[in-house]
């Protein structure tokens, strides 16, 4: 019995694709049969699998439909954590998305699912990405407050979505939790941030998150033990589309 995750399958069975990186990046080629065979080989059906979000690039449900079979029909339990780009995923129609696709798919927001003796808690949390523009010596040239504000209001939505996760599962009597996030827990600026504080006040043990594409973009968050907690980047190209074992 093992815990894998992995993020970002960004799959396009049925719809368009319109990231250009994932039309000729070498790592993108055939991604949907290499991951399938990774996991094919790693995972049993006692296993379950996170899946961090961007699962498909589907503007609605029926646009995903093969995208979500095709996950649905990897080995082991899938639960779900929504991305960014999830436009088929309406986080306040989470149980409508649940009664549809479950025993196959679990779809997890401001709930919690266990995993042996740990609650597994995930929200797609938020990265200011926008407000602030850097030129190439990492030096801030320009800051967007307006954009900030907002960005501060997507921050506090998805806390508060995580710390309902995390409430209901301590309620429940747990006390040992891994967090998923599907954007990373800070942005390149910061050292901390309310995700990182709240994976502190919680004392989970590890953060798994993804959204970080491409050799440039790998080192944006942590990596590794930050003041307790063990976080990973779990991107799938990233992970060369082999999942991430968290726990035996
Ligand atoms: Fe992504
Ligand atoms: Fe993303």
């Amino acid at each position: 019995m093992a815990l894998y995750a992995i993020g970002d399958l960004h799959l396009h069975f049925q719809s368009e694709l319109k990231a250009p990186g994932q039309l000729h990046g070498r790592v993108w080629k055939n991604h949907e049969e290499k991951f399938r065979k990774n996991c094919e080989k790693l995972i049993t059906a006692a296993d379950t699998l996170v899946l961090a979000g961007d699962h498909s690039w589907g503007k609605n449900l029926s646009e995903c439909e093969a995208d979500l079979a095709y996950i649905r029909d990897l080995p082991g339990r899938k639960i779900l954590i929504r991305g960014n780009h999830d436009m088929f995923w309406d986080a306040k129609k989470t149980k409508q998305l649940n009664e549809l696709y479950q025993p196959g798919l679990t779809f997890l927001q401001d709930s919690y699912e266990v995993y042996r003796d740990y609650a597994l808690v995930g929200t797609k949390g938020y990265t200011f990405e926008g407000p602030f523009l850097i030129d190439g010596r990492g030096r801030i040239v320009d800051w967007d407050a307006v954009e900030e504000a907002h960005a501060k209001k997507l921050v506090e939505r998805e806390l508060r979505r995580l710390r309902t996760s995390f409430e209901s599962a301590r309620a429940d009597g747990y006390q040992r939790f891994i967090m998923f996030l599907h954007y990373p827990p800070t942005n390149i600026l910061e050292e901390r941030s309310g995700f990182t504080d709240m994976a502190e006040e919680y004392g989970a043990e590890q953060v798994i998150y993804a959204h970080c594409h491409g050799e440039s973009r790998f080192r944006d968050s942590i990596e590794g033990e930050f003041r307790g907690v063990r976080y990973h980047l779990a991107s799938g190209d990233y992970l060369r589309w082999k999942p991430l074992k968290v726990l035996d």
